[in-house]
């Protein structure tokens, strides 16, 4: 076995997806080559989630799994996981050798040299860098479609969430520095930017330019080359008006907001410590209808929080109902460690989070089902991503992030992938559509 090789597989989110490409980044310039499966590999890494329950149980699994396979190989937990367990890992994994949390990232490559000169278990735990993780070299999954990180870490505590014990405080990258990275991937003929945060919305430029995150967002969009621009997440107290003022006068910017709500109650949201009410919520949603363009929304909600009586359950039905969401996440609370709600009284048992859940997705899609229908015979932009073989069709994402699937008659051969084309709707289901290239002879 080669003995710098290294395979990564990632759960979780957008950020933890990004935060790989960088750890990519970071090994190859270190000389370890990325292998394809972990049985090629001598240095073996789980980037991690932890934001329920089930989401961690999945990654001590796969190191139990491993745990048979992998004798010989240097086994590493970075992620969430990593920096909310710690040492406590090694217990509980005794073959794991590394264990670092996101915030340590800029050390990873030190880490490295440790182990290669013998140390047996090396950590980077320590959650008071200020700096953001920057690489000389992102190894990008995508030709077409980057992820821009512009804000690590997150103030806010939400009663119920673990990301603030596992990324630690909020810090903002320098204007200037996401500036020359957005025009580097222009350069590099990336068409499509996204950029990332816990919550991009409280960005805050530390620099004297002082821009907050309606002009860095006006700014990306400005970018010559740049296509589309996508932002996630926010925070719905953190939005503010001047966002979707940004987004009317640059089309660039794609047609689509995702606004976690978590819940429809405001008696609910004052126990989650969201800072917002229904109504605060509701306002901003106002903005977003009122707007000069058509936006999508989508947003998060968690049901069966500690004390969701029937009745403000009711209420988020009555939300989702008074805004028509285009896409909802929904999830059953799950207990985290560290989290104020873990003290909270009156858990829900999981039979009945379970029951609400399922009413929660049947109601939502009822309204994605109507509200993808009245799409039909209308001409989208697509931003084209892959091919199903099997079903003869093209991927295609629309500036409002809906899956539009589509048929191309010249193209059977070369690649349309990275393209943007119009597509005409020809039929919906809940969760995607399907539609025709409309070529344009
Ligand atoms: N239990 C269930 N869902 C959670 N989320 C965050 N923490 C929890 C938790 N403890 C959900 C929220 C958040 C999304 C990323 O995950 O809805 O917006
Ligand atoms: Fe999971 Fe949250 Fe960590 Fe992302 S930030 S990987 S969602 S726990």
């Amino acid at each position: 076995m080669p003995a710098k090789t290294f395979y990564l597989e990632t759960f979780g989110c957008q950020m933890n997806a990004h935060d790989s490409e960088k750890v990519v980044g970071t090994l190859i310039a270190q000389g370890y080559a990325q292998v394809p499966t972990p049985d090629e590999a001598g240095l073996v890494l789980y980037n991690t989630c932890s934001i329920r329950d089930k989401a961690e149980q999945k990654v001590y699994h796969r190191l139990q799994q491993f745990q048979r396979s992998g004798k010989g190989k240097i086994v590493g937990v970075l992620g969430c996981v990593a920096q909310q367990e710690g040492e406590r890992i090694f217990e509980r994994a005794p073959h794991v050798g590394l264990v670092c949390g996101s915030a340590s990232y800029n050390q990873l490559g030190e880490l490295l040299v440790q182990i290669e000169n013998g140390r047996r278990r090396v950590t980077g735990l320590s959650l008071d860098t200020d700096e953001a993780f920057e690489t000389p070299y992102t190894c990008r999954d995508n030709p077409h479609r980057a992820y821009l990180t512009i804000i690590e870490g997150c103030d806010k505590n939400c009663a119920y969430c673990v990301v603030p014990f596992t990324r630690g405080r909020e810090r903002s990258r320098l204007s200037q520095g996401v500036m020359d990275e957005a025009r580097r991937l222009a350069r590099e003929g990336y068409t499509e930017i996204q950029l990332l945060g816990q919550n991009v919305n409280s960005y805050r430029d530390p620099s004297l330019a002082d821009w907050d995150f309606a002009t860095l967002l006006g700014r990306v969009a400005q970018v010559p080359g740049i296509r589309r621009v996508r932002y996630t997440t926010s925070h719905p107290r953190d939005f503010g008006k001047r966002i979707v003022d940004a987004m009317d006068e640059n089309p660039v910017i794609c047609d689509h907001v995702h606004l976690p709500v978590q819940s429809g109650s405001s008696a609910v949201l004052a126990r989650m410590d969201r800072l917002y009410t229904r109504e605060e919520y509701l306002e901003r949603i106002g903005w977003l209808k009122n707007a000069r363009r058509r936006y999508s929304l989508s947003t998060d909600i968690i049901v069966g929080f500690p004390g969701e009586t029937e009745r403000d359950f009711a209420e988020t039905l009555s939300l989702l109902d008074e805004v028509e969401f285009d896409s909802v996440f929904s999830f059953m609370y799950s207990a985290r460690p560290n989290t104020a709600a873990l003290r909270f009284e009156d858990h829900i048992p999981d039979e009945e989070k379970r029951r609400r859940l399922a009413i929660v997705q049947e109601r939502q899609r009822a309204i994605q089902l109507r509200r993808n229908a009245a799409l039909i015979g209308g001409v989208m932009e697509v931003h084209v991503e892959g091919r199903h073989k099997s079903l003869g069709q093209w991927i295609g994402r629309t500036s409002c992030n809906r899956t539009l699937n589509f048929t191309h008659p010249a193209a059977s051969d070369a690649s349309l992938t990275g393209q943007y084309l119009s597509v005409r709707v020809t039929r919906s289901g809940p969760n995607s559509l399907v539609g025709e290239s409309v070529c344009v002879v």
